[in-house]
């Protein structure tokens, strides 16, 4: 998946429904700069980890 199938609608399905722990791991690793993606870098990087965890909360729970 990338900005170039579809944009942000895709994106945004494709991370419905995954775990909560996932995507709180995920958030984490483009923070630290583990995993590299400008855009997420930059708003991982803006997140403390109570914003994190209810994002993924939210993501999670969402069909
Ligand atoms: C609070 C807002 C956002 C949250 C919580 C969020 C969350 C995430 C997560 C969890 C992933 C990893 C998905 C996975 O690997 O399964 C991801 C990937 C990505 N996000 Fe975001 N995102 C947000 C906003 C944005 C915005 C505004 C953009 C672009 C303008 C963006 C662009 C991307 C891109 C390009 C990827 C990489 C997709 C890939 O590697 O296939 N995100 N996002």
């Amino acid at each position: 998946m990338s900005m170039m199938d579809g944009g942000m609608m895709v994106s945004i399905f494709r991370i419905t429904g995954q775990h909560a722990a996932y995507l709180v791991q995920q958030l984490n690793d483009f923070a630290s700069g583990r995993r590299q993606e400008m855009m997420m870098n930059s708003i991982a990087g803006s997140l403390t980890p109570p914003e994190m965890k209810a994002v993924a909360l939210y993501l999670s729970a969402s069909p």
